[in-house]
């Protein structure tokens, strides 16, 4: 494990290993030797990379981002309030700012998946996991970065920035992506500065200024959604309109035939 240069806002070392089994386990190992809060664990290819879910997280070697940042905080009380869906909103803001013609195709579907594209054929460019252990956090985001293909499987439902780009802007050429040693660190830089503005909890009103700028992102809000509320073993199904988003990070959704909308902590939103 080396640690290279790149300004992180946190004021804390940035490792890189080339292959891990998972950055969250990386992670996990750098806070049990005291690794300071805003520690970050970025690698080129993952063993055993995992998602929400229980779900694998497999991506081709050297071709998009994978890396886990360690937050720590006092007890579980001082967490920021929707910690989850304010680091998809940061990593969608990085996006926007990375590749400037991507602003308005860039979505967060909750509770923090990165889509790409309108609403109806939007596909997955990045997955965000959270775990914690107490008062230790691990926010470990995969973005796809440069990959032109995947499994049949997830064809239909993922995309990297780069082959969204040339899909949509054929006419152009993005620097950003054509740089492709130096791309996964950029975005890198771009996501732990947006990370470290999200996260920070103003002390004065508005309180949830986040809120307006997820809305605003909130795929398929005021759409009809399909969702399935709890532990993918035991799920309930939900069929009904999407609302918005709570205070603490809730999704709202009326369900069909019913007049007052509910508010769901656990489950995920259906694409189809
Ligand atoms: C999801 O969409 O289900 C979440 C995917 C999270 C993948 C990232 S890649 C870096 C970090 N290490 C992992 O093993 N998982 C996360």
């Amino acid at each position: 494990m080396e640690i290279i240069e790149l300004p992180n806002p946190f004021d804390a070392p940035v490792y890189y290993e080339e292959i891990v089994d998972s950055t969250m386990d990386s992670s996990r190992s750098l806070a049990a030797k005291g690794a300071p809060h805003g520690t970050v664990i970025l690698a080129d290819f993952q063993q055993k990379g995992r998602g929400r879910q229980g779900r694998p997280w497999v991506t081709e070697k050297g071709q998009n981002l994978m890396f886990t940042v360690l937050l720590r905080y006092t007890d579980i009380n001082a967490f920021p309030k929707a910690l989850s869906l304010r680091s998809g909103l940061a990593a969608a803001l990085a996006i926007e700012e990375f590749i400037p013609a991507m602003a308005g195709s860039v979505l967060v579907k909750w509770p923090n998946d990165i889509m790409l594209g309108k609403i109806a054929k939007a596909k997955k460019a990045a997955g965000i996991l959270v775990e914690s252990d107490g008062a230790n956090v691990f926010i470990g985001m995969g973005v796809n970065l440069l990959q032109n293909d995947f499994p049949k499987d997830l064809y239909e439902k993922a995309v990297s920035l780069f082959s969204f780009f040339n899909e949509n802007f054929p006419e152009f050429e993005c620097p950003m992506l054509l740089a492709k040693n130096e791309a996964p660190l950029m975005l890198l830089e771009k996501i732990l500065a947006n990370l470290h503005c999200e996260l920070a909890v103003p002390k004065t009103p508005p309180l949830n200024s986040w809120n307006q700028r997820l809305l605003s992102r909130l795929y398929k809000l005021g759409h009809p959604v399909i969702f399935a509320e709890g532990a993918s073993d035991s799920q309930k199904i939900w069929k009904g309109h999407l609302d918005g988003i709570g205070e603490d990070g809730e999704l709202i959704v009326t369900p069909d035939g019913k007049s007052k909308p509910m508010r769901f902590i656990n489950g995920e939103l259906r694409v189809y």
